[in-house]
């Protein structure tokens, strides 16, 4: 019988890695799953509700993971949970790649088996486990909702008796998973929505959307797309370019929502400091990838702030995270999808198939090292 331990995450994270549905589904698959208790509060999981479903409720985390083979967590494992994880455990998480790599060598250096679900192939068969898309999809929609509330307007035309109120103008930068659920979202609020992106696909993606494309469409745009589906960085000739459409752009829109992201990079500066000064007071700038560093130069990651021509500039951290109970159920889904290539039903043990590119894919340490090309090959 494998054991799954699920411990409580830091004051910072209120996802949770298992749903109640969830564990129904692991204990179907002939699992033990052990939580640590209220661990799913903030994402309005009670214990009772997992406990209904089949879990064992842990008083704390080294509880939970006495004798445990498998760990799942949201974010890296607290130095607790290190030092109770059984040798060559298998840890399935959001380990945060490319961030503290002393911290990640020394979570390495247990020897657990580290798979990361940033990592995971963007093929059809891994969508179901694909972690970004899931969070990102939240992310996009979580944005609108907030640039309209942050907007002390209207997001639709509305034709009264006392007037015409005007549609918000709403622009979004960077067309990937969040991007297109804020056009989705915006759209269904009355905004009137423009989009813009690097790589070509995006532009058919847009309109189909109900929303019109602005970009510099040259020969270097039309090369942008990865084999992996993601974008390249763009040379400085095309971002100067680029910025010269958007600085026009942005002094007629209402809301500026950008997610614009290069996987490993730190995230392209798509809004200056002047086109800001540029924008209309009253405007708002929702800055997605505020934790890389965000997409305009005076987002302040973690902050709400004014500036002196009233554009508001929001920069969200963890954004999902504020949509706790979708979440973490969309979350806690991918990883019962991906433990499920890694569990022989049959006889109730862990099998995991080192050809499989899911596996290979997400394996970040094994053995006491860090095996993954995107981190040997960076630190050559
Ligand atoms: P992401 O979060 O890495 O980036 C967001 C968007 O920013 C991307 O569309 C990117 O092209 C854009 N961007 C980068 N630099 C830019 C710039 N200078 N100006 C404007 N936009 C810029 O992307 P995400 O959301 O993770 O999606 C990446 C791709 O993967 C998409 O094609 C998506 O449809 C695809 N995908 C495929 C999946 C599958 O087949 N399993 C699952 C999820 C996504």
């Amino acid at each position: 019988m494998v054991t799954i331990a699920v411990t409580a995450e830091p004051e910072n994270e209120p996802r949770v890695a298992v749903s109640p549905d969830t564990v129904k589904k692991l204990v179907g698959l002939g699992c033990t799953v052990r939580i640590e208790a209220g661990a799913g509060l903030r994402s309005r999981f009670a214990d009772e509700a997992y406990a209904a479903q089949g879990a064992e409720i842990a008083a704390n985390g080294a509880a939970a993971l006495q004798g445990a083979e498998i760990l799942f967590r949201v974010r890296r494992p607290s130095n607790e949970d290190i030092a109770a994880l059984a040798p060559g455990a298998v840890v399935v998480a959001m380990l945060d790649p490319f961030g503290d790599r002393g911290e990640l060598d020394a979570l390495a250096a247990t020897k657990a088996k580290l798979f990361t679900m940033e990592f995971m192939p963007r093929t059809t068969r891994a969508q179901s486990m694909d972690v970004l898309s899931s969070q990102a999809n939240l992310a996009g929609y979580k944005a609108v909702v907030d640039a309209a509330s942050e907007f002390g307007a209207a997001f639709p035309m509305m034709m009264t008796p006392a007037g015409t109120v005007p549609a918000a103008k709403t622009f979004i930068m960077g067309v990937g998973v969040a991007g297109l659920q804020a056009i989705a979202t915006a759209r269904r609020l009355g905004a009137i929505v423009t989009a813009t992106d690097v790589r070509p696909a995006t532009k058919e993606q847009v309109q189909s959307l109900g929303a019109k494309f602005v970009a510099v469409e040259d020969e270097e745009f039309k090369q942008a797309q990865t084999a992996g589906g993601y974008a390249k960085e763009m040379s400085a000739e095309y971002n100067a370019k680029q910025a010269e459409l958007v600085a026009k752009h942005v002094t007629t829109q209402d809301i500026v929502i950008t997610t614009a992201l290069i996987p490993g990079r730190p995230a392209p500066k798509l809004i200056s400091a002047d086109m800001v000064a540029s924008m209309k007071p009253g405007a708002v700038i929702i800055d997605l990838a505020a934790e890389r560093g965000g997409n305009c130069e005076l987002t302040k990651p973690g902050e709400t702030f004014v500036t002196d021509n009233g554009v508001t500039i929001v920069g969200p951290i963890n954004y999902a995270g504020t949509v706790p109970v979708n979440a973490s159920s969309l979350y806690a889904r991918n990883l019962l999808s991906f433990i499920g290539l890694m569990i022989d039903k049959e006889e109730g043990k862990l099998e995991i198939n080192w050809d499989d590119d899911i596996i290979q894919g997400t394996l970040l340490a094994k053995d006491g090292a860090l095996v993954h090309p995107n981190l040997t090959q960076q630190a050559a």
